[in-house]
């Protein structure tokens, strides 16, 4: 990047800094409504939701669908390629009823009943908490104001794994699911090549569970003149975007801004953590405290397997993958896919098709949208009306 691009580029994260999701949505002139909901364990998450749109002509109920955001990430993340390309804007038009959620320690749910987010306690959780607490309380909210039966379920990479957690711990949350559509989803992390996994990695490693990476946190408290909040936000977008060492040559490179005025969200030490555990172990399980807590905790020296075997949403679950994407890896992907019951697999074969483009590229309503659009019809039209 030139000078002149990198201080066009601090004033244009500067002037979108404040941007927020609702704002994101009500300035593309669709309706948005703001929900709080409070978790078992005490956390207070909001959710957006785009109850309708002026391109969706029919009337009658429209079937929910949940987006669940990855690492780092918001529900904004599912807004940033604007209303023509992005999947929350494309299921508004489309008739569906888009609730984008937020999990804990994202810019958009840090309140607990009893903690703060200064307390340390705030932190202690990873994404299996995401997935046990956090992913099953906005399908309990979501299926009881809208008083449907069940929902779709939509994931980018964490996003995924959180679901997967739920569905393997608390099976009951199976049959509220109608269609789970994974992209990327970060389950067996084997082949994880990612900076976080080999540049930051013992950085990470070395941390208490604590704030990790809040865009208005630690490091921009460490540069706290201006200029060092700009660092910080490039350093932060930047860590987001690479992939394979380099920035993907299809994303939308419009969004690179807006990814900096809202990324990263907020993240506990321990979801990277967790993470690297799994690169580590080569599976796919809860987080290893050591010896002594394994114990305690799972009355096992290390902790036990996920049990894939009870992932059963209503429909096979759907999984979007790629073959040049370091995150989520294929050989990974395809081990996972060969544990859960039934499968729908969709390959990506474009070359340098990395782990954002499945959000962010150039190519997304095509590639991605369309057809996620299409497994949700399908599961409409096949569907008896009483799931409404
Ligand atoms: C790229 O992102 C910009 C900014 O949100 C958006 O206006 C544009 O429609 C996007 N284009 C594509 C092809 O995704």
């Amino acid at each position: 990047m030139s000078y002149k691009a990198f201080v066009f580029f601090c004033l244009y994260i500067d002037l979108a800094k404040g941007l927020i999701t609702s704002e994101i949505i009500a300035s593309h002139n669709y309706p948005v409504e703001v929900h709080t909901v409070l978790t078992r364990d005490g956390y207070l998450l909001d959710a957006f939701r785009i109850p309708g749109s002026k391109f969706c002509q029919q009337s009658g109920p429209k079937p929910a669908v949940l987006f669940q955001h990855g690492m780092s990430a918001s529900s904004d993340v599912f807004l940033l390629n604007g209303p023509q390309d992005s999947l929350a804007f494309m299921l508004a038009d489309a008739c569906f009823d888009v609730w984008l959620s937020n999990s804990r320690g994202t810019r958009y749910s840090r309140r607990h009943v009893s903690l703060d987010p200064s307390d340390e306690a705030f932190w202690r959780f990873s994404w299996h908490e995401i997935g046990t607490e956090d992913v099953a309380a906005f399908i309990d909210y979501i299926l009881d104001t809208t008083k449907q039966r069940a929902l779709h379920f939509l994931g980018h990479s964490q996003g995924c794994t959180t679901l997967v957690v739920l569905l393997s711990m608390r099976p009951e949350y199976n049959k509220l699911v109608k269609t789970a559509v994974l992209l990327a989803p970060a389950v067996f992390m084997r082949h994880t090549s990612t900076l976080s996994q080999t540049v930051f990695r013992s950085f990470i490693m070395a941390m208490p569970d604590k704030e990790f990476m809040y865009h208005n946190g630690v490091l921009n408290k460490l540069l706290s003149n201006v200029c060092g909040l700009f660092v910080a936000r490039v350093f932060c977008t930047t860590f987001f975007l690479i992939s394979n060492g380099k920035i993907s040559k299809h994303l939308n490179t419009s969004v690179i801004p807006l990814i900096a005025a809202t990324l990263p969200a907020g993240v506990s030490s321990r979801q990277p953590k967790h993470f690297i555990q799994l690169t580590d172990s080569g599976k796919f399980r809860p987080f290893d405290f050591g010896i002594l807590r394994n114990l305690i905790n799972y009355k096992s020296l290390e902790p036990p397997d996920y049990t894939l075997s009870n992932v059963r949403p209503l429909t096979p679950v759907h999984i979007f993958y790629s073959d040049d994407d370091s995150s989520t890896a294929k050989e990974d992907i395809q081990n996972f896919a060969a544990r859960v019951p039934e499968v729908v697999m969709h390959r990506i074969s474009t070359p340098g098709w990395h782990h954002t483009d499945f959000v962010h590229s150039m190519t997304v309503a095509d590639v991605i949208n369309k057809p996620v659009i299409e497994i949700f019809r399908s599961f409409e039209r096949l569907s008896s009306p009483t799931f409404l």
